[in-house]
């Protein structure tokens, strides 16, 4: 089948792999509304639309009246602009200082392998020659050093901090020595949220795998138990008592810029900027920490808000369209991540498959700047988009 958009590798990727992993990579946590919702706040669900009447005049002068349908749930609409010249569009930035091809970038997932054989070796061959970053997760089933050797990239790496700190101290040096430019810090996951298919499914990683980056330091394993193997592994191994002293201390033993992810409120956005953070994500972890916070989109102008511009803001969280990349950035992103369709993607079709999507996120980006008469992403304003409440105020001023 020929695949048209990124959603389609999901139901490839369900068919192919192993219920277990498919359900890992999948799940979001318990009732999983916020999966829904990461996704749907990107488009109308209709059922919770406003109805709107207006008067108008017939040429005969007769009024009459318009009952239209604003939509209550969702996002935005374009507000394209016409008749500007979009036969050159530029969709390259500069993230960090780095210059990428695009604002789409390549969020951590863990254990890649799980998915097809050459994991993250795929991802960060797929990411290097689309001209993009590639975050590696510290769970990754490839070391930061393997990875390094797929050849040149720009690459950051994810960071979780575990309890025993020469551990983290020790392979946030190798990152650094393997030539990662930047330290993505997982904020939101102090305990691993309950994702109810794991436990059933008792997800452990299957023996032939390591977690590479603990190898060495005999934390490479996951034990089988009688709920969810990986949220047993957090339990024992990763520091509850995180908090915002620890990024001055990574800020001791780093000099790499180190990005806060998990942010979802203003007040965080002004502590990590405070605290010297060199960028924010706005992520829900792909709804698999907290269920009920919001879709990550609906997070994001207050993030940005927040910010004023003194840091760049990212999102991550139910992107899979050009128009949500631009919905983003309309928003004040920087850039986007994507996580789950690199993992479909890959479990369908390996490196391919991860260039593929990379390149369907690409080109619906162009079209949609195109089609909306942006033709650099600094064209890209606020005024692009308009919310449901600014289209009921607009209305009511008719
Ligand atoms: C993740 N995510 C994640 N985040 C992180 O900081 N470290 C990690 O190891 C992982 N691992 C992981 C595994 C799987 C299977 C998923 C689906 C997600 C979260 C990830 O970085 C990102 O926030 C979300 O995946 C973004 O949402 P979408 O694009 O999957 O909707």
């Amino acid at each position: 089948m020929e695949i048209t958009n990124v959603s389609e590798y999901e139901p490839i990727a369900k068919e192919k792999l192993p219920k277990m992993v498919y359900d890992y990579y999948a799940s979001g946590a318990e009732d999983q509304w916020t999966l829904k919702e990461n996704r749907e706040a990107f488009f109308q669900d209709s059922r919770f639309s406003l109805v709107y009447t207006r008067p108008y005049w017939l040429q005969d002068g007769r009024p009459c009246w318009m009952v239209g349908n604003l939509g209550g749930r969702y996002l935005a609409r374009f507000r394209p602009r016409i008749l500007i010249d979009v036969s050159k569009i530029d969709m390259t930035t500069t993230i960090l200082g780095f210059k990428i091809s695009m604002p789409i970038m390549i969020a951590p997932t863990a254990m890649q392998k799980m998915a097809h054989p050459e994991g993250e070796y795929a991802t960060a061959r797929a990411a290097s020659s689309a001209g993009t970053i590639m975050t590696l997760s510290s769970w990754a089933t490839s070391s930061v050093e393997e990875v390094a050797s797929t050849g040149p990239g720009i690459r950051f790496f994810q960071l979780y901090v575990y309890r025993d700190r020469n551990v983290v101290a020790q392979l946030v040096r190798r990152a650094e020595r393997a030539g990662f430019k930047a330290i993505a810090l997982t904020v939101d996951t102090p305990r691993l949220g309950r994702r109810e298919a794991d436990i059933k499914n008792r997800f452990t990683l299957p023996p032939f795998l390591t977690l590479k980056n603990f190898e060495g330091l005999d934390l490479g394993k996951m034990d089988k138990s009688d709920d969810s193997g990986l949220a047993s592994y957090v339990a024992g191994q990763i520091d509850r008592t995180l908090s915002w002293k620890d990024v001055k201390w990574l800020q001791s033993i780093t000099s790499l810029p180190i990005l806060v992810k998990g942010v979802l409120t203003a007040e965080d956005a002004s502590l990590a900027i405070q605290n010297k953070a060199a960028g924010i994500i706005v992520s829900n972890h792909g709804a698999r920490q907290l269920d009920y916070v919001p879709a990550t989109i609906t997070a994001l102008e207050e993030v940005v808000g927040a910010a004023r511009g003194r840091v760049p803001v990212f999102l991550d969280g139910g992107v899979r369209r050009g128009t949500d990349v631009f919905k983003a950035l309309a928003l004040g992103a920087s850039g986007v991540f994507i996580g789950r369709p690199v993992l479909f993607s890959l479990a369908a079709e390996g490196e391919a498959g991860v260039r593929k999507v990379l390149k369907l996120l690409r080109d619906e980006f162009e079209l949609t700047m195109a089609l909306s008469g942006c033709i650099s992403l600094k064209d890209i304003t606020r005024n692009h988009i308009i919310t449901p409440a600014e289209a009921k105020h607009s209305i009511s001023r008719l």
